[in-house]
């Protein structure tokens, strides 16, 4: 299969996408009504990031924003291809587009995202989704004015694969909150973890300028942001493509130069890229929040081997010790993968204890989910699913003993929280998170993105109680 969205790393700008933007604009300009546009999101937050400029790009050339499909004229799907169940209910939802299509022609559907950077995607989407008017690579994100001013211009589909992988400055933003923002640094990832599709759908490794970054978090803590999260696929080996040696410790060590009252946050880093330097940088910083998101996906050597992941369990250990040395107070979160190809059962055993050993305050864990196009896929000792869901539940109910344990470390001490304004489920409870991402349950009101000193009083797995302190 051919995978044509991964190839080379050619960096530019995204200058060349005005031109196009004033071709969208001289249609949407002449609509008796703003046209209205819907931008779906799947997958991490790199997706997320991505579809905020997606729609900042679309209220430049004249959209507004809805939250609804309903009525829309322009609607962005932004997929994820990490697990086979992303890509069903991505494709699921485009299903039920069609009836806004029947009765709307001139709507026009873009399906974006790491899914569509696969071959047999864009096949299933020129065939089965005849109502699809465009597929657009997350490499190539900026184009999205040259696409849609192709459809308007030329009513033709545009179901291409891109070979460009591109660090495109300068495309608006549209920003969901207005205290929490999240940069990215850098795209791609060099790893190829023998089960993960990110490597092949998101192209090679490719690191921001220093200085764009810099200008962007400065802009934001300027305009108020407080809570701001620096992102990449492998956000530790920042820099790493670049002939001076300027790495992620630096970048961290001179964001946090900058003057504000701001908290810094950055997901997602790889064990083996994670040095002491950059826990001594974080451990002497004044704003980079002690938490630390470190995937272990397994705790037997054999399987991390298998995995190609570059590191065994004695230097995961070893970095996380270091941290909680420098930082005791850190919090530490994990991805786990169960029932990866010939995973025996001891080895999985391996995997309880090494939770055991790590204590992480949370974990994502996963049923391993072979993704075609990659070396695990084609392993023997694919397991079943029988065999996976027992030993996820198993995960799940001793994870739900340590965060437990972890949590009600806190009860009697004092923590600081950002407010999220009064809880979905529950009007009566306001909600906000700590630096370490817990969340915290109280019922004094603090406004939306207002810090707050909270005391804890009760915990659970998943959450602090507390009472905010005057
Ligand atoms: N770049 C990050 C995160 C990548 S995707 C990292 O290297 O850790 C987020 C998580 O999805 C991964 O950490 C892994 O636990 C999980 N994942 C990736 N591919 C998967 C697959 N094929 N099946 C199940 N889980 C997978
Ligand atoms: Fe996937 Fe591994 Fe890259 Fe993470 S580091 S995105 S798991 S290949
Ligand atoms: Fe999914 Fe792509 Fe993120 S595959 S997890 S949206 S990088």
């Amino acid at each position: 299969m051919s995978l044509d969205c991964s190839r080379s790393a050619q960096p530019q700008t995204a200058l060349d996408m005005i031109p196009y933007m004033d071709a969208v604009r001289a249609v949407t300009g002449k609509m008796p009504e703003k046209p209205r546009c819907f931008v779906l999101t799947f997958g991490c937050q790199q997706n997320v990031a991505d579809s905020e400029k997606l729609a900042g790009m679309a209220v430049d050339m004249g959209y507004q924003i809805i939250d609804i499909p309903e009525g829309a004229d322009l609607i962005l799907v932004n997929t994820c291809a990490i697990r086979e169940h992303a890509e069903q209910k991505a494709l699921s939802v485009v299903g039920q587009y069609k009836h806004l299509k029947e009765k709307n022609p001139a709507l026009i559907i873009g399906i974006c995202g790491c899914m569509v950077a696969q071959e047999h995607r864009r096949e299933e989407i020129k065939k089965s989704y005849p109502y699809v008017s465009f597929v657009l690579c997350t490499s190539v994100l900026y184009r999205l004015p040259q696409y849609l001013a192709e459809v308007m211009e030329k009513g033709k589909r545009i179901l291409r694969g891109e070979e460009e992988h591109t660090v495109a400055e300068g495309a608006p933003i549209r920003r969901e909150s207005t205290y929490r923002a999240s940069v990215s640094i850098m795209y791609g990832c060099n790893n190829f973890c023998s089960y993960c599709i990110v490597p092949y759908v998101r192209g090679r490794e490719r690191s921001r300028e220093p200085a764009a970054v810099i200008a962007e978090v400065k802009d934001l803590v300027a305009r108020g942001y407080k809570d701001i999260t620096l992102l990449g696929q492998n956000v530790n080996s920042y820099g790493k493509d670049r002939a001076d040696g300027y790495a992620f410790p630096q970048l961290l060590a001179d964001l946090d130069k900058i003057e504000g009252d701001y908290t810094l946050h950055f997901m997602t880093s790889h064990p083996k890229d994670a040095t002491r330097e950059l826990v001594d940088v974080m451990a002497a910083s004044r704003h980079v929040a002690h938490s630390f998101h470190l995937p272990l996906q397994a705790g037997s050597d054999r399987i991390l081997t298998l995995m190609n992941r570059h590191y065994d369990c004695a230097k995961y250990l070893d970095i996380l010790d270091y941290m909680r040395e420098k930082m005791p107070d850190i919090a530490v979160t994990s991805d786990i993968i169960v029932a990866f190809p010939t995973e025996t059962e001891a080895e999985f055993e391996q995997t309880l204890a090494m939770l055991r050993r790590a204590r992480f305050d949370m974990i994502y864990s996963f049923i391993y989910s072979p993704r075609k196009g990659t070396p695990a896929a084609k392993m023997e000792g694919q397991l079943p699913h029988s065999v996976s869901a027992d030993r996820m539940g198993r995960l799940l109910a001793l994870q739900n003993e340590i965060a437990d344990a972890a949590n009600s470390r806190l009860v009697g001490g004092t923590v600081r929280v950002i407010s999220e304004g009064v809880s979905k489920n529950d009007a009566s409870v306001y909600t906000g998170r700590t630096d370490q991402n817990k969340i915290v349950f109280f019922k004094e009101p603090v406004p939306e993105g207002e810090w707050a000193f909270v005391k804890i009083d009760r915990a659970a797995a998943f959450a602090l109680y507390g009472t905010v302190e005057k």
